[in-house]
């Protein structure tokens, strides 16, 4: 069973392999959004981009490919960013949730969520 390791809110979640990643966020009860995604989002359909994740680490076939709403919407953002509600995980995976607005300490939990193995 793939693992989902938070880094923000230092969890590590299994879950079921090809499970959509937001679906996970919101059913472990992550905060999986920011403020305007709290006051609003479109629940899952790839438009409101307010659902991003940084995905951390080495490992492109863990979520799976782009979905073509997902290259449209994320062009202006890093590389190594999804919409939570676009991507299916497909095996174990390291995420930082809100990436527009990481925690000030987001470099120091991102190197111990990636020296820890993920089980
Ligand atoms: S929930 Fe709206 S884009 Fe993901």
């Amino acid at each position: 069973m793939p693992i989902i390791r938070f880094v923000r809110e230092g969890r590590d979640v299994e879950c079921q392999p090809g499970e959509n990643l937001r679906q996970v966020a919101l059913r472990e009860g992550l905060g999986l959004y920011g403020l305007k995604g709290n006051l609003g989002n479109c629940g899952g359909c790839g438009q409101c981009i307010t659902c991003f994740v940084q995905v951390i680490g080495d490992n492109p076939d863990a979520l799976s490919p782009l979905t073509e709403v997902e290259k449209v919407k994320l062009q202006r953002r890093p590389d190594n960013w999804r919409l939570a509600c676009q991507a299916l995980v497909n095996s174990s995976v390291i995420v930082l949730t809100r990436p527009q607005a990481p925690p000030a300490n987001s470099k120091s939990l991102i190197k111990a969520a990636t020296e820890a193995e993920l089980p």
